[in-house]
Order: structure tokens, then sequence, then C-alpha cells
């Protein structure tokens, strides 16, 4: 493992500069519609307004994702069963993550999270908390295969994916992840996977573009990065958020619009955008029953059983790998 041997997996240049956060920003600014990875969100001051979206009124996945945690304990118990090891992709959340394991008493626990950081803290909560439970944190980028820790090569697995986070992704990239998740799970391995349903576009409008302005805060967030980090000169006065549904694609995407003409630099670079010009910075797809269904089985799983909560806005699936067949 890469933290093993003292290596990072963030690349820093001699100036301290993120090499993949430079290369994917210059990138991104010279497309023909701008476009930033969101995984470029989440610095310290942008993880810390993610906390304060997930508490806002308007955004409702946090808060029915673990209404299902907390009504369906019973299922979970009875169809995952106990005794197996626990893999999340994230470094986890202090109240879903100890939903799930008061439910299904697993026999280990494996967080995975490029953020060493984030995953100390958060492995280390669990352990005050869980006191019996072996806690295994792996710092590891989880979108390729992770070599999970021998203690738990044994055990059956289940992975945990909650948050509607793989609805960040481009179908492409989602199936590809679904793939390297069950490559890494390993045979007879479950997957329990949060995914944001569609709905009414003025409810999903509002979730993320909310009245006290903390999604707008989150998403500007990103151009004082760039200013930061990357010796910027964006004039964040003159951007605005912007949240629209794209029925086509049945996804929430956010954008930084230029109100004005600007000009900046970034790491050297000459940068302009038009009035009405957009950074295209994420995607958030919804899903329907079929749609999400479709997704897990071109990824290798296939869906066992799937739970809404009381007002159906959100989902949570249940999927066993998908045993490879040849025919039909
Ligand atoms: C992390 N992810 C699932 C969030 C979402 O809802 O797509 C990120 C977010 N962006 C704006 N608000 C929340």
């Amino acid at each position: 493992m890469a933290a093993e041997q003292g290596l990072s997996l963030v690349d820093l240049d001699e100036d301290g500069v993120d090499t993949k956060f430079r290369a994917d920003v210059l990138q991104g600014l010279s497309e023909p519609q701008k476009a930033i990875p969101a995984r470029w969100f989440y610095d310290d001051a942008g993880s810390q307004l993610f906390e304060d979206i997930t508490q806002l009124p308007e955004y409702y996945p946090t808060r029915a994702e673990t209404e299902i945690l907390t009504d369906r304990c019973a299922e979970f118990r009875e169809l995952i069963g106990t005794r197996r090891a626990v893999v999340e992709f994230g470094s986890g959340s202090s109240v879903k993550t100890p939903l799930l394991l008061g439910c299904i008493d697993p026999a280990a626990y494996v967080p995975l999270d490029i953020s060493g950081d984030f995953l100390r803290a958060s492995a280390e909560a669990l352990s005050t908390q869980f006191p019996g439970l072996p806690v295994y944190p792996v710092e590891a980028d989880f979108m390729r295969r992770v070599e999970l820790p021998s203690e738990v090569a044994t055990l059956p697995k289940l992975g945990f994916f909650p948050g509607s986070t793989i609805g960040n992704m481009v179908a492409r990239t989602a199936v590809d992840l679904l793939r390297t998740m069950r490559a890494t799970l390993g045979e007879s391995s479950q997957l329990l996977i949060g995914m944001d349903l569609i709905k009414d576009p003025a409810v999903l409008k509002a979730a993320y573009d909310d009245a006290q302005g903390v999604t707008a805060a989150f998403n500007l967030n990103l151009a004082e990065r760039i200013n930061r980090e990357l010796g910027g000169t964006i004039p964040v006065d003159a951007l605005r958020h912007v949240a629209r549904w794209n029925d086509d694609y049945a996804r929430i995407e956010m954008h930084l619009e230029a109100i004005r003409p600007i000009a900046f630099e970034v790491s050297g670079r000459r940068f302009t955008m038009a009035a009405g010009e957009t950074i295209h910075t994420e995607n958030s797809h919804k899903f329907s029953r079929r749609s999400s269904n479709t997704l897990l089985l071109a990824g290798g799983w296939t869906p066992r059983r799937r739970w809404l909560d009381s007002a159906e806005r959100f989902s949570l699936i249940l999927a066993d790998a998908t045993v490879p067949r040849s025919a039909p």
C-alpha cells in the first residue's frame, strides 16, 4: 500500500501544488464547454460546506437515506446476514455507517479513502463506538481495484456506497467503478448502494440551490480554491452559482456562470469567459427503478432488493455480485 511505503496518493510539485488538480483545471478551462471534475470541491473548506449542505432543509438525500437505514434494520440483517466484512467506499458518515454496522454485526470494517486524514479520524471515531470491531482503514483510490487487508481475505464482503455518490459520475465512469468494486470485493460479495430518485425538478433544483446560499458557497469555493492553490486571479464576484435540471440525462448540473466578460490567469495561463458562459462543475444523476437496475447490471451486480424512504425520494439497493455466465 502506498501509505505503508511512505508514499502519498497526492502528487505535489516543488511548490506544493497538487499536480493532478492543476492538470484537471488547466485542461478543463481550455475546453469549449469549460468543465472541472467535481472531486476537486472537497478541500477542507469544501468538505465542511458539504457537511453543512447535508443539514439544509432543502437537501433531502441525507435525511431520506438515514430514515431507510433506521427503519429497515431488521431486513438488512436478514438479507445481508451477520459476520461480513463491511467495505465502505469513502471515509464513512458519522451517522449512516454506525446505523448499518449496528444492524448487521459485521466481523470487520474496512473504510477506503484517498484522504488519509479523514480516513484516520473517522476510523478512530468508529473504533470508539464499536470497541470489539476490528477496523482496517485503507488509504487508496477506490476508482482502481484495491488490495484488501489480509485479515479480511476469507470473509464474505458487503460493499457500502451510500449518499448517491455514484450519481456524480457519468454512466461510463459509474459502470467502470461498479466493475472495479466487484473486482475489489470478490465472489459472493454484496453491495448496498444509495441512489437518488428522479422527481419534480423544482424539488431537485431547490436541493441544489438552497435559500441560504450554502450550495452556492460550495460551488464558488472551487474558484476560490483555484485562486488559493494555483495562483489564480479568477474574479469570484463575477461568477454566480447555477443549478439546472438536464432532463435528457436525468441530472442536476451545477455551473459557475460569468455575469460579465472576464479574463483571468491560472498557473500563468490566461483564460477568458464571455458573459453567460459557464464552467460545468458537477453532475448529480437521478435514477428510476429501471435505470438504477440497468446501471447495476452493466456494472456486474444483480439488484436483489430496493428500499425507499416514506416520501419516496431516495433508494437504497442491495445487489449481489453477478456470477459470470456465457448466454444468453
Ligand atoms: C456527494 N454528492 C452525492 C452530492 C450530490 O448530491 O450530488 C454533492 C452535492 N452537490 C451539491 N450538493 C450536494
